[in-house]
């Protein structure tokens, strides 16, 4: 594949509850632009069970997803005969939605004659900015979104190494799960953060989870339980103790952040030296709060916050076809064989240094 080219990549995002098609244009000298970018997000179908339901996600998917490569390809004015790659995320995520973007790209490549590549999920949260900014490797990236909370060296295209995880819960899942405990609607994190807007963060002493620790781990179910018994412990909750749990919970989550994050920092330096730029995706990173607080960590580690635009730091289908679009540009293609995947780590295949491999599996 020759790298100079120009590339046109229709990319798939099914792993989750977002039902996402795009096309990006990919150039010569690595810059990129989006054609299209079309998300159907299922909130609705979800928020009467507090949470995503795998099979009514999968089911949504199947009636959504022709419709939406439809849209795309017309949003981005494009014929199916002019694209020079499709892209599929193949996990990590729930393996009924994955099967069914992973099966729609197999069939557009077969029929069109067109290359596959089956992108990870986590690859292409960790490209994305990639899309929007100039940026070169290596850098650190912050993931936080309602299934995953990472925090990754991208060292370059296929070369990602984790350098911290969450042993539990995923940020965004905490902020869920105490909304959901609080009577706050779901997804919970913006909920949570309105209502700690009009809260006193001193009001209840939560754990730090991890504060002080040599690995850059994350943990938020000690925090998200602690929260649990004080609001049992004062239950009717009147709308005040609402607004004073979210505000303690919340600052409890910064200072945690900012301690594993400035750990993870270090690690990198460890490895690469200073990083081009900390890099924040995922739903957690629309929260204002936590942007601040990565503002601070990135000023005191003499690097630069980049924060990809909000609709592109939620699960979309231009951040599949731009990883599509980078792995096409060094030929890393993939054939009809590539399996769609419910677990799939980041670093699976990298060369992890000694004593940085996280062992703990899952997303
Ligand atoms: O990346 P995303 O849209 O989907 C995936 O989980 O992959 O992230 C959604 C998560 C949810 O858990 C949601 O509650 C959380 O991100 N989130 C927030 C905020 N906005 C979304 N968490 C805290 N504060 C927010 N403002
Ligand atoms: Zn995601």
């Amino acid at each position: 594949m020759d790298s100079d080219k120009t590339a046109l990549v229709l990319g798939i995002e099914t792993t989750c509850d977002e039902t996402a098609a795009a096309v990006v244009e990919r150039k010569g000298d690595g810059s990129g632009r989006i054609l299209s970018n079309v998300v159907r997000s299922q909130t609705e179908e979800h928020a009467r069970f507090g949470g995503v339901v795998p099979e009514i996600a999968a089911r949504a998917h199947v009636d959504l997803l022709d419709g939406i490569i439809d849209r795309a390809m017309k949003d981005a004015g494009l014929g199916y005969e002019q694209l020079s790659a499709v892209a599929a995320a193949a996990g990590p995520g729930l393996i009924g939605g994955v099967i069914v973007g992973l099966t729609t790209a197999k069939a557009i490549a077969m029929v069109h004659n067109t290359p596959l590549i089956a992108v990870n999920h986590l690859e292409a949260h960790a490209l994305t900015p990639r899309l929007t900014t100039a940026l070169a490797f290596p850098y650190c990236l912050f993931l936080a979104s309602g299934g995953h909370t990472q925090i990754v060296a991208v060292a370059g295209v296929a070369q990602y190494v984790r350098l911290g995880t969450t042993v539990d819960d995923a940020m965004g899942e905490a902020f869920d799960k105490v909304a959901k405990m609080l009577g706050l609607p779901y997804p919970g994190g913006p909920q949570v953060e309105r209502a700690a807007e009009a809260g006193d963060a001193m009001r209840f002493a939560f754990p730090r989870p991890m504060l002080g620790r040599a690995d850059a781990n994350f943990s938020l179910s000690g925090l998200k339980t602690a929260v649990r018994n004080e609001a049992s412990r004062l239950t009717p909750l009147e709308p005040r103790d609402i607004s004073d749990l979210c505000a303690s919970f919340q600052a409890a989550v910064l200072e945690s952040t900012a301690d594993r994050l400035s750990v993870g920092l270090k690690l990198f330096e460890e490895i690469y030296g200073p990083p081009r730029a900390l890099v924040a995706a995922g739903g957690v990173a629309a929260n204002r709060a936590i942007r601040g607080a990565l503002q601070d960590i990135a000023a005191k580690a003499e690097t630069t916050l980049i924060i990809p635009p909000p609709a592109l730091c939620t699960d979309n289908g231009a951040m599949i076809a731009w990883a599509g679009a980078e792995r096409l540009a060094l030929g890393m293609l993939d054939t009809m064989e590539a399996p769609p995947r419910a677990r799939w780590l980041l670093d699976a295949n990298a060369g992890v240094p000694a004593g940085y491999a996280n062992s703990r599996a899952g997303f």
